[in-house]
């Protein structure tokens, strides 16, 4: 008899974003004269760059071509790509990481999701709540939790992010093997000083603990005091991994590019104690799992960091933040309190009640979607994420909306 993995059992009805896309659609289908704006899941809006879909045109006409065509590429990536990252992203902030070091991906939605399987199923984790809820389910899936109980799965150590500490957990008392940290966050949009990442390095080395730090969303960070990478922080290349993508800074939502740095210098430890490295047990995988993101991709991604490519992706990035201070602008004139929107394209907004209850005023009063605080954890109850991913003409109606649904 064929039987499941009885994890599965223990997961949260659904995945949050696919909840809100069904509850969507039906408030659509039952409205259909309502317009309504998305300002729910991060997904871009503005097009690929011209300089980009130059590139990704060219090597789309390179593989129609016997003379230029590409089958299979290095699974980790094409060394153009990876080098162009190592320097513009890392070396040129003092971070001494090397080409070799980074592995080309489809996303970093499933390198956070994946990466878990490379450790042992009794580690003891450290999750911020709120979180991103990749980080959390995909860890139910490999059976590293207990149940779900009071809004919290029994065996994992939460790390409150909550007004008090600014949306920056601190150090959990007890010892930790993996942390998961996200600066800028998703879902509150702070940010961490370089002090802070630093007091987390410390706790990883001195605890042979590893930190997980994903900084999908670093290039909205406005203020030049704020580390973009962990690498900025001296020993983290000892005890950190690095998740990064194209979907935000360069609008690859729907196109798929993003890369995992895992250091030479990494290791996690076997059941005698012996250091292992992470990057071989990641090369492994990847080799054994995954067949490279397409060249015209690569391609495509690595005229990012051409310097036309550079400015035009600054252009898309200042956009969107224009939409997020025009949100700030309004909650601080509806008098609700929040934070991000300042390096971050995400509002996190305390909206005073149940956050369903706030989802569903929203939608029905002002066709205005965002996305329930209380899906990424317990301590998001009341809150509301808003994503300064739109047009400026709609993010404009939404807030004029907000404002008659609100005041
Ligand atoms: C979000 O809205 O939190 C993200 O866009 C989802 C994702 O990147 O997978």
């Amino acid at each position: 008899m064929i039987t499941i993995n009885e994890n599965y059992l223990k997961l949260q009805a659904s995945y949050l974003f696919s909840d809100i896309a069904r509850r969507v659609a039906r408030f659509q289908d039952e409205n259909p004269d309502k317009e309504v704006i998305k300002l729910g899941i991060g997904d871009v809006t503005k097009g690929l760059t011209p300089t980009v879909i130059n590139a990704f045109h060219k090597a789309v006409d390179e593989m129609a071509d016997d003379a230029t065509f590409r089958g299979y590429g290095p699974e980790q990536g094409y060394e153009f790509l990876r080098e162009a990252i190592v320097q513009n992203d890392f070396q040129s902030r003092g971070a001494n990481i090397t080409a070799n070091e980074v592995f080309i991906s489809d996303g970093a939605k499933c390198d956070t999701g994946n990466i878990q399987e490379i450790f042992s199923t009794d580690i003891t984790i450290a999750i911020p709540d709120p979180v991103y809820p990749v980080y959390l389910d995909t860890n139910v899936m490999a059976g590293r939790t207990g149940i779900f109980e009071n809004g919290r799965y029994q065996g994992l150590v939460y790390l409150d992010s909550t007004k008090e500490n600014n949306f920056v957990p601190t150090l959990p008392k007890e010892k930790v093997d993996l942390v998961y940290l996200c600066f800028p966050n998703n879902p509150t949009g702070s940010t961490a000083t370089k002090e802070e990442l630093a007091e987390w390095v410390q706790y990883a080395r001195e605890n042979k603990a590893l930190i997980l730090f994903d900084a999908a969303y670093e290039a909205f960070i406005q203020n030049t005091d704020i580390p973009k990478s962990i690498y900025e922080i001296e020993g983290a290349d000892e005890v950190a991994l690095e998740f990064r993508s194209f979907s935000k800074n360069a609008g690859f939502t729907g196109t798929r590019c993003a890369y995992t740095v895992v250091p030479e210098k990494c290791v996690a430890y076997d059941s005698e104690g012996n250091p292992q490295s992470l990057h071989a047990l990641w090369n492994r995988r990847h080799c054994t799992k995954f067949n490279g993101v397409s060249y015209p991709v690569q391609k495509a991604a690595a005229a990012v960091y051409s310097p036309e490519g550079k400015q035009e992706c600054k252009e898309r990035i200042d956009y969107y933040m224009k939409n997020a201070q025009l949100i700030c602008k309004t909650m601080d004139e509806l008098g609700y309190s929040y934070v991000g929107g300042e390096n971050s394209p995400y509002i996190w907004i305390d909206g005073k009640t149940d956050s369903w209850e706030f989802f569903d005023m929203l939608l029905n009063k002002a066709a205005v979607v965002c996305t329930p605080g209380a899906g990424f954890g317990k301590c998001g109850n009341g809150y509301i994420r808003i994503s300064a991913f739109n047009s400026h003409e709609n993010v404009e109606k939404a807030t004029l909306r907000l404002t008659e649904a609100l005041s």
